[in-house]
């Protein structure tokens, strides 16, 4: 671990156990208990599905695979970490990272499936749900208080320096793989063979991945989470979209690209280099007391400027926003939160834990806040042939260009992602 990432971990332990002791006094607590959750085995199976740990228990510690654990946290007193270790020959023991954390935590392995007895008043939160009712009965305490997991999530919202290099770390080993994606899509390879060379040159494996990786070549780059991979090429090689991530330390990148293939209408290639031109703008348009919704809704007036000046749609920019053409060619949000979470927390509340929720125009906008510095968003602008989305639109005396949308439309679709941190005078974008 190199010594800048070592002591920007103790600033950030220092800022966790600082506003954790503050929020429990506001809330009269003595101790705070974080469950890790745990994965559900497949129904009359003894194997289960991918798992993720709870947001705010890897917050402290930046493991993404910890379940059946717990974290207790109590102001002035080490973080104590009830770690399931159990002894088992079926499977390599739990190991603990070498990272400072590590010597600022009490650990305790348990080779049991046991929860920790609570000092004081106490809650618990996280995924508990599934939990047996003795052992809920046992801990005595408050469970998932909205107001202490709100003001939570609303402290992962403004990720420290070092989320933001765990980020940064994320998105450089993400960009490995995509590099070799486009390097298979160039040597003619299927989905399966690009989502293979991605994960080998990310150095990941498929279980390990922050969200699936969504490789569409052709129609399928216009099927926003596309979730196959076919294992075969296509004859015809139009287009790739690759929207595929990688965790650092349990924090996310989020990274899509588009490329066109050697079969793709020239207009394709023209489009894709718009929207690469599109994402610059918008990256350059993040910075401290910017409305998301509002830069969310410049990206739709400047997607109609794309549409008029490529002839897709012959009307105004007005006119294009207003009758909803734009919503039909990008129908998701420009971004959201990006932290521990892919999706992360608290994209659709006010600071004071209220809802903020998406306009009723724009219902797939998934972070409405006040940009503010510290905060990570993703800018993924799209544009996309959807025929669901635009039939509708047939039948309608809006200046479409119906033939060329067509010749179009085996090209499937484009988005292109970058992951962008607020700074104090502006924005640093975290994608090389
Ligand atoms: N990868 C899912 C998204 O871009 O939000
Ligand atoms: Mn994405
Ligand atoms: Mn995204």
């Amino acid at each position: 671990m190199s010594t800048t990432l070592f002591k920007l971990q103790r600033e950030h332990l220092v800022h966790l156990q600082s506003a954790y002791a503050t929020l429990l006094a506001d809330h009269q607590l003595d101790s705070l208990a974080i469950y890790s959750g745990h994965a559900s085995d497949h129904f009359a199976d003894d194997h289960a599905a991918s798992f993720q740990t709870y947001g705010h228990f890897m917050h402290w510690v930046g493991l993404a695979d910890v379940q059946h654990s717990w974290l207790m946290i109590q102001p002035e007193k080490r973080p104590q970490l009830y770690l399931y270790a159990p002894a088992d020959f079926w499977h390599l023991p739990t190991r603990l990272p070498e990272e400072p954390w590590v010597a600022e935590f009490d650990i305790h392995l348990c080779s049991d499936k046991v929860a920790p007895s609570l000092a004081g008043k106490a809650a618990i939160i996280g995924d508990i749900e599934r939990l047996p009712a003795s052992t809920l009965q046992s801990l005595n305490a408050e469970c998932q208080p909205a107001t202490i997991v709100h003001a939570l999530d609303e402290l992962r919202l403004l990720k420290t320096p070092y989320e933001i290099a765990c980020l940064r770390e994320a998105n450089r080993l993400a960009i490995a793989g995509h590099q070799a994606a486009q390097a298979a899509f160039i040597g003619a390879s299927g989905e399966l063979d690009i989502q293979l060379a991605y994960l080998a040159a990310s150095r990941q494996r498929e279980s390990s991945v922050p969200y699936q990786n969504i490789i569409g070549l052709n129609q399928h780059a216009g099927v926003l989470h596309y979730q196959h991979y076919d294992l075969k090429a296509p004859k015809q090689r139009y287009s790739l979209l690759v929207d595929a991530g990688r965790r650092f330390r349990g924090y996310c990148a989020d990274i899509t690209r588009a490329y066109a293939g050697p079969d793709a209408p020239a207009a394709f290639g023209e489009l894709v280099a718009a929207m690469h031109g599109l994402k610059d703008e918008l990256v350059k348009g993040v910075a401290p007391g910017v409305s998301f919704v509002a830069l969310h809704e410049q990206m739709h007036h400047h997607l109609a400027e794309i549409l008029i000046a490529h002839e897709l749609f012959q009307g105004t920019v007005e006119q294009a926003v207003a009758e909803g053409v734009t919503r039909a060619f990008c129908p998701h949000g420009l971004g959201h939160s990006l932290g521990l979470q892919v999706h992360d927390v608290a994209g659709l509340r006010h600071p004071d834990g209220t809802p903020a929720p998406a306009p009723e125009n724009h219902p797939a906008l998934r972070l409405t806040r006040t940009l503010r510095p510290g905060m990570v968003v993703t800018i993924e602008p799209g544009l996309y042939f959807i025929d669901m989305l635009l039939e509708p639109l047939r039948n309608s005396s809006l200046p479409i260009n119906w033939p060329l949308i067509d010749q179009l439309s085996p090209c499937g679709g484009i988005r292109i992602e970058d992951n962008v941190a607020v700074t104090e005078s502006g924005f640093d974008n975290l994608t090389p």
